[in-house]
C-alpha cells in the first residue's frame, strides 16, 4: 500500500438514488415511504426553465415537511450547473430555509475543480451564516468531456466530496456518442459502451475514497436492460443506481446487494484469516482457494456493506450509517 491513504467519505447507504422533480411536489410522499436508500430533489433537468424558481420554492417545502432522515433516506438536491442563471438561487435560497434538513447537494456538468470550490465556498458560509452544525455533503455529476478529463483532480476538490455520479445522457451529447436510449447499449458497439467511462470514474472515486455511482436508465419499462446495467457496474466497482421511475428501485437495490452465500464466504474469509494471523501465516487456503490480506479487504468491504443493510431493515430511526472498511 501506499503510504499516500485517502480516507473514505463518510459512508452512507447509496444502493438506489429516485430522482424526483422537485416541481412535482405530489410525488414527494411516494418518495420519501419507498425503499430507496438515497433520493434527489432535482431542479436541474427534469424541471422546464418556467418553473425553475416554482420548484425551488417546492424543494424548501418539500425539505421541511417531510422527516427524509427518519425514514432512513439520505436526501440531496440537485442545484443547477454553474454556466446557467439560476445556481447562485438554488444554493442560497435553499440553503438558508433548509440546509439543516439536507444531507447532499449534487453539482451537475462539474468540468474543474473550480466548479466545486465554488459550491463549497457557498454552503461553507451559509452554514456559518446560520449556525448549522451538520455540514453538507457534495456530491458531482461526471457528465462532460471535460469533467472526465478532469476526474482524478476534480476527486481531490473538496473535503466535502462524498460520491461522483456517470451521468450517461449529457455524457453521450458531450462526447457525441451515438446511443439509442438513455443508459441503453448501442447494438453497432461490440460490447459495453459505458465501460472505458464508468471504469475510468470508478477508480477516480476509489482513489480517493468516494462513492461510484452510476446514473439513469431511461426505458424504465425495461427492466431486464436495468437489471443488466446495474450488473455491468457493480462488476465494475459501482456502488449504486440510480432510479428514474419507483419501478426500478427495487431492482438497484437486490443487485447492489451483496447475496448470501457472498457474504457467508466474507465472514468465513474474515475468520480463517483471523485464525492464519494468530497462527503467524499469511496465506492460506479455503475451499482449496488461496487466500491472503487481500481477500480480506475485500471481505471486510462486502460485510459493513451487510451490516449496514441490515441495520436499515432491522431499524429505521436513527439512521443507519456503514461502518467504514478497514483495509
Ligand atoms: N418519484 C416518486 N414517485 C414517482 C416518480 C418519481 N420519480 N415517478 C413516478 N412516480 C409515481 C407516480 O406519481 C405514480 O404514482 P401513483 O401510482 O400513486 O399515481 C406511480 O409512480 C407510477 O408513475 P407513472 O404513471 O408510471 O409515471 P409518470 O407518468 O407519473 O412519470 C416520469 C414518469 C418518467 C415522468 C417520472 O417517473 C419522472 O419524472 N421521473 C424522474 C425524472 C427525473 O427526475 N429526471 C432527471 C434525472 S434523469
Ligand atoms: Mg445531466
Amino acid at each position: 500500500m501506499s503510504f499516500t491513504r485517502h480516507e473514505p467519505a463518510r459512508p452512507r447507504l447509496h444502493r438506489s438514488e429516485l430522482a424526483v422533480p422537485a416541481s412535482r411536489p405530489e410525488l414527494f410522499a411516494k418518495a420519501v415511504t419507498g425503499d430507496a436508500d438515497y433520493v434527489f430533489l432535482d431542479l436541474e433537468d427534469a424541471v422546464a426553465p418556467a418553473e425553475k424558481e416554482g420548484a425551488r420554492a417546492q424543494a424548501i417545502r418539500g425539505l421541511r415537511e417531510h422527516d427524509w432522515r427518519a425514514h432512513g433516506k439520505t436526501i440531496s438536491l440537485r442545484i443547477n450547473g454553474l454556466d446557467t442563471p439560476y445556481m447562485y438561487r438554488d444554493v442560497v435560497d435553499v440553503i438558508e430555509a433548509a440546509g439543516d434538513r439536507l444531507d447532499t447537494v449534487l453539482i451537475p456538468k462539474v468540468g474543474t475543480t473550480s466548479d466545486v470550490y465554488m459550491v463549497d465556498a457557498l454552503l461553507t458560509q451559509i452554514e456559518d451564516a446560520r449556525g448549522f452544525t451538520r455540514r453538507i455533503g457534495l456530491e458531482v455529476l461526471i457528465e462532460t468531456a471535460l469533467g472526465m478529463a478532469n476526474v482524478g483532480s476534480i476527486a481531490q476538490s473538496s473535503r466535502r466530496l462524498e460520491a461522483m455520479h456517470f451521468g450517461v445522457a449529457d455524457y453521450s451529447a458531450s462526447v457525441r456518442a451515438r446511443t439509442t436510449s438513455i443508459g441503453g447499449l448501442n447494438p453497432d458497439y461490440p460490447g459495453d459502451q459505458w465501460h472505458f467511462a464508468i471504469s475510468r470514474m470508478v477508480v477516480a472515486c476509489r482513489a480517493y475514497g468516494l462513492r461510484p455511482i452510476d446514473g439513469p436508465f431511461g426505458d424504465f419499462k425495461d427492466p431486464d436492460g436495468y437489471a443488466d446495467a446495474c450488473r455491468r457496474g457493480r462488476a465494475l466497482g459501482v456502488e449504486g443506481k440510480w432510479a428514474i421511475h419507483p419501478s426500478q428501485i427495487a431492482a438497484a437495490n437486490q443487485w447492489f446487494t451483496p447475496d448470501a452465500p457472498e457474504v457467508g464466504r466474507a465472514r468465513r474469509i474474515l475468520s480463517a484469516m483471523a485464525e492464519a494471523a494468530a497462527a503467524g501465516r499469511g496465506a492460506v487456503q479455503l475451499d482449496g482457494k488461496m487466500i491472503d490480506a487481500a481477500s480480506a479487504r475485500q471481505a471486510q468491504t462486502i460485510v459493513a456493506l451487510a451490516d449496514a443493510i441490515e441495520a436499515r431493515s432491522t431499524s429505521q430511526t436513527p439512521r443507519p450509517q456503514m461502518a467504514a472498511a478497514a483495509g
